[in-house]
């Protein structure tokens, strides 16, 4: 039998963003402020290139948020994200020369609910995401909604401790009530909640909880609000199907593919443990029930669920349609006294000798994302959507102010060329999404210098520049990628 090496004829090409990393405009258009609107800048390294990486900015957020602290708002990048929210026409132009089939990008809930808690939907905010909609659409691009994407309305996270509180779910449910009523028609593809596994890494980005408010309990913590997104997650998916039965619903996580440090059994339990503790998240998205694995996991950790009555039949009867991931490293488990504590950081530090970094210090590891897909379709047999990947890396800019981005083009080759491998693998990967297909705000740092794209924007971490939009090198590329269905792979160019 001969398998052939290609992308599908319908393969889904394009770029992820999210509202807080792009949109700006904090508080126009009626928009309330956001938990990611007080995320702060977290200034380079003296050298000015590789970063730490830490989320440990989340306790400064979290003092800012509280005391409602005065500061420059140059301090705060992602109040001006890139300022999609008054240039999305030309960065959508920009898209549609690409060639994008699909253009994943998330809804500020803030922008529709400001507090959270009003009853009825800020109309300013729901006519802007109709424009998008519209731009998107009339180039032949299909929207991918993410509902939640690090960011709540802060009053919600002030008053009832974000995701912590179940009352939460109902005013989430009230806002995806809204948006798949508006936007039924427009959006077809959708997605509840960026990451949730994130929670474990960052309870203020990920489930809107002010760290202080659970010190010494913070897994505890994360775990509850966690499913308290998972039964929003159900909720929203079940009423989606309802509202729109063309529809198709997913979840997505940030997949830690993990291998064992060693081929000694107790390093591949380890790494079996590390697995299982990240495929919990689609093993209750996807089959509707918490996994086995976890009792043992919560009594050891001394963690309680809170639950009532009833949640096992929301979580069963809202699964996910489909399965979408980040992908960006592979990390490394070993038998060790102390590997709770290096298996929870986001880079783990134990180092793969056979793979290179980024700038950044993030591993990269493309055929892990081969064995990602295939074990990701392998365990759920769902369609698989790679909604992000990408480069963080320092561009310059030359004296004719071209960008020579070759280091970019080849992260994108070679882990391409592995998603057409899973392909032939068998496995049903269905689209890909660059991330950040025009430089933004970074997550975790809140720089510019970070950048993504292959479009550059002129903007410095400190807010300044003109904004203006320049095509890197690695624009033509990827658009010719995608005008020859991923044929162009193979050439040498
Ligand atoms: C993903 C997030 O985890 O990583 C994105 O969903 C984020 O929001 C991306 O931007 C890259 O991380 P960073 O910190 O480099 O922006």
């Amino acid at each position: 039998m001969t398998t052939s090496a290609a992308f599908p004829a319908d393969f889904l090409w394009g770029g992820a963003t999210a509202a807080n990393q792009i949109e700006g405009a904090a508080q126009e258009g009626g928009k309330g402020l956001s938990t990611s609107d007080f995320a702060r800048f977290v200034p380079p390294m003296a050298d000015g290139s590789v970063i730490d990486f830490t989320f440990d900015a989340t306790s400064h957020q979290v003092e800012a948020a509280l005391v409602g602290e005065d500061d420059p708002q140059t301090l705060y990048p992602k109040r001006h994200g890139i300022d999609f929210y008054h240039r999305f026409r030309d960065d959508i132009a920009l898209f549609g020369e690409l060639g994008f089939g699909v253009f994943r990008m998330s809804i500020s809930w803030a922008r529709i609910f400001p507090t959270g808690f009003e009853e009825e939907p800020n109309e300013e905010g729901l006519a802007f995401y109709d424009q998008v909609f519209d731009e998107l659409l009339a180039r032949g691009i299909r929207p991918l909604v993410t509902l939640s994407h690090y960011e709540m309305p802060i009053e919600i996270s002030r008053r009832l401790d974000g995701w912590l509180s179940r009352e939460t779910i109902g005013l989430f449910e009230r806002f995806a009530r809204t948006v798949f009523e508006r936007y039924a028609d427009k959006v077809k593809m959708w997605i509840t909640f960026n990451e949730m596994n994130m929670n474990l890494t960052s309870v203020y980005t990920g489930a809107g909880v002010f760290p202080d408010r659970v010190a010494g309990r913070e897994l505890q913590a994360a775990y509850q609000a966690t499913h308290h997104q998972f039964l929003a997650a159900a909720k929203v998916v079940a009423m989606g199907h309802e509202m729109m039965p063309d529809a198709q619903i997913g979840c997505m996580i940030c997949r830690l593919e993990t291998y064992a440090a060693t081929c000694k059994p107790e390093d591949v339990m380890r790494a079996t443990h590390e697995d299982n503790l990240n495929l919990f998240y689609p093993d209750v998205q996807v089959r509707g029930e918490y996994p086995t694995y976890m009792n043992r996991y919560f009594a050891e950790k001394g963690i309680t669920i809170v639950t009532e009555p009833g949640d096992d039949d929301i979580l069963r009867a809202g699964t996910a349609d489909f399965i979408s991931i980040s992908y960006y490293m592979t990390y490394l488990a070993e038998d060790r006294p102390d590997a709770d504590d290096i298996s929870g950081s986001l880079v783990s530090k134990l180092k793969n000798p056979h793979l290179e970094l980024s700038a950044w210090g993030w591993p990269v590891d493309p055929v892990g994302l081969r064995i990602a897909l295939n074990k990701l379709w392998g365990r759920y047999g769902k369609p698989l959507y790679v909604v992000e990947n990408g480069l963080g890396a320092v561009d310059t800019v030359a004296e004719d102010g071209a960008i020579h981005d070759d280091y970019r083009i080849d992260y994108l080759r070679k882990h391409l060329l592995q998603v057409r491998e899973a392909i032939a693998d068998g496995v049903d990967v269905r689209g890909y999404t660059w991330w950040g297909p025009i430089d933004l705000v970074s997550c975790s740092t809140s720089q510019m210098t970070k950048r993504y794209g292959f479009i550059h924007v002129d903007q410095d971490d400190y807010g300044r520049g003109t904004l203006a939009r320049t095509k890197k090198d690695s624009f033509a590329w990827y658009q010719r990628v995608i005008a020859t269905n991923g044929a162009a792979l193979d050439s040498d160019d």
